[in-house]
């Protein structure tokens, strides 16, 4: 009898893992390029880590899902930060409220397993790369010791008001040029972002010990099976969407 209510537990518990739920949009913030979303269902997952994402598809249009880094998860619903210029990405920004997507996850390490806890970090964020990085200043702002949020222009300021944004387009400054401003030996960086941005974070902190960056690929199935998110490492092949998608910079030779 136990033995059953515990497996009927388990199965709830892994139910937004396993399965597509369907969750609402109940709110959104645009910017040109960029929408801040929460989706709500009753069965869509909010308890998340930091790093961890979901995947998406649009329910009319049942296309490959994207993945999406979480930015919040709470009683309000499920937050998600996304340039608005995909297939997926662009019903984001103009699908009427109430509209539904089919949501599986959370999927990926939580950012905290990864890192070190002996150091505290610089985030270095690109675009919507942002995400993540805000998911975890809200929930360890003792682990931060700067913030660096690179656009291209001032397009998504008033949807991030919560940090100041290294704008491009007002200073010239790019997000590695404003981190080599503020970091100092022996602070960490966590980075998210396009890949040139982190090719350039690989340049230049390559061999520093605590620098960590968020990687990106397709993703078919998410739960570490299909392994196309497959990358070369100094450990071995490992998967984006189940070691990572957190990676030690020193790890990834192909990266510095
Ligand atoms: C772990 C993880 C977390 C992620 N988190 C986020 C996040 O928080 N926010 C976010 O916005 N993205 C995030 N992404 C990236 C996102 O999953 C991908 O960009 C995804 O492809 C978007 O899906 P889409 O259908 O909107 O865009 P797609 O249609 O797949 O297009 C992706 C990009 O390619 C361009 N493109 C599409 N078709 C063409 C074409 N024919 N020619 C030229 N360019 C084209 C689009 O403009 C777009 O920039 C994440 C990815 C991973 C792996
Ligand atoms: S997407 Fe299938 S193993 Fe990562």
């Amino acid at each position: 009898m136990e033995d059953k209510t515990n497996d009927a537990m388990r199965a709830t518990q892994c139910g937004s893992r396993f399965f597509w739920q369907r969750g609402q949009l109940i709110d959104r913030r645009l910017s040109a390029k960029y929408a801040r979303v929460l989706l709500r269902g009753p069965t869509v997952p909010t308890d998340v880590e930091v790093g961890q994402f979901v995947l998406v598809r649009y329910s009319e249009d049942p296309c490959l899902p994207r993945a999406f880094s979480i930015l919040s998860g709470s009683d309000l619903g499920l937050e998600l930060f996304v340039k608005t210029d995909g297939r997926v990405r662009e019903k984001f920004a103009t699908a009427p409220m109430g509209t539904e997507f089919d949501i599986r996850g959370p999927y990926g390490t939580a950012y905290r397993d990864t890192i070190s806890s002996d150091c505290q970090y610089i985030l270095v964020g690109g675009g919507s790369g942002a995400a993540p990085l805000l998911h975890f200043r809200k929930r360890y702002p003792h682990l931060v010791a700067g913030e660096v949020y690179g656009f291209r222009t001032r397009d998504p300021v008033d949807l991030l008001p919560e940090v100041v944004l290294t704008v491009e387009c007002d200073g010239g400054q790019r997000a590695h040029e404003r981190l080599a401003e503020i970091w100092t030996p022996g602070v960490g960086i966590i980075a998210c972002g396009p890949e040139p941005m982190l090719r350039l974070l690989g340049e230049g902190y390559g061999n520093e010990p605590h620098v960590y960056v968020s990687l990106e690929a397709r993703i078919g199935c998410g739960i570490g099976t299909c392994l196309g998110c497959s990358i070369e490492t100094r450990l071995g092949m490992q998967r984006i969407c189940r070691e990572g998608p957190l990676f030690a910079l020193k790890d990834l030779p192909w990266l510095r």
